[in-house]
């Protein structure tokens, strides 16, 4: 089967390139931190992608829009939390901007970095770099501890949330790890 015609990038509508770029299906994880006065933050985010095993790094990509930027630049220490079916409601809270987005963060965990607990893993990380790109910074995180648990993933692709059916809570831990040998799990770290 042959592609479509080509569309130029570079000058095209932007819905236009991100309904395309919808077309990879991804996960969802929600990125917390606190600001300076310990107050915490946090957004859906599924730019989350693994980028090196030794050392341990991830990525997430967040718009230089978000209220959040600020301190998630300037943030040592942040979480990326993989959510599981049984969290959509959570997600759509933290990709808003209302009320229902104030009530989650009054859910996270206490600590540094705060946490959304019961998520399908929670990576505990310090911040790597952060790199300049487009409309969006980079920020990558050194991970230094992480829960993971059984259960079906939340997904996402082209604009919509989906499932694996009827998820499973999840509420085996599977392997509360550190993920360097003697590292410190964070205070609030679960399991
Ligand atoms: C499924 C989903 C994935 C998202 N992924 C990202 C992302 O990777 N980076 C980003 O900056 N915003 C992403 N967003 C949008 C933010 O969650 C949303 O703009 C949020 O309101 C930002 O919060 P803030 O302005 O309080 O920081 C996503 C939203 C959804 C629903």
């Amino acid at each position: 089967m042959s592609h479509g015609a080509w569309v130029d990038a570079r000058n095209c509508d932007r819905r236009v390139l991100r309904d395309m770029l919808g077309s990879f299906m991804t996960g969802v994880t929600v990125v917390a931190a606190r600001n300076d006065e310990g107050r915490p933050s946090a957004l859906t985010a599924n730019s989350f992608t693994s980028v090196s095993l030794d050392p341990p790094l991830i990525l997430v990509c967040l718009a230089k829009s978000s209220t959040s930027l600020g301190v998630f630049s300037r943030a040592e220490r942040f979480s990326v939390n993989i959510l599981g079916g049984w969290q959509r409601d959570l997600s759509a809270a933290f990709a808003s901007r209302s009320p229902a987005k104030d009530a989650a963060l009054e859910t996270l965990t206490q600590g540094s970095p705060p946490t959304v607990d019961g998520s399908l893993a929670t990576i505990a990380c310090t911040q790597h770099q952060v790199v300049d790109a487009g409309d969006h910074i980079i920020l990558i995180g050194g991970v230094t501890a992480f829960t993971s648990k059984a259960g079906e993933p939340l997904g996402f692709f082209r604009g919509a949330y989906f499932d694996f059916g009827p998820a499973a809570s999840g509420d085996q831990v599977l392997w509360p790890i550190a993920a360097s040998r003697g590292a410190a799990a964070p205070e609030n770290a679960a399991g």
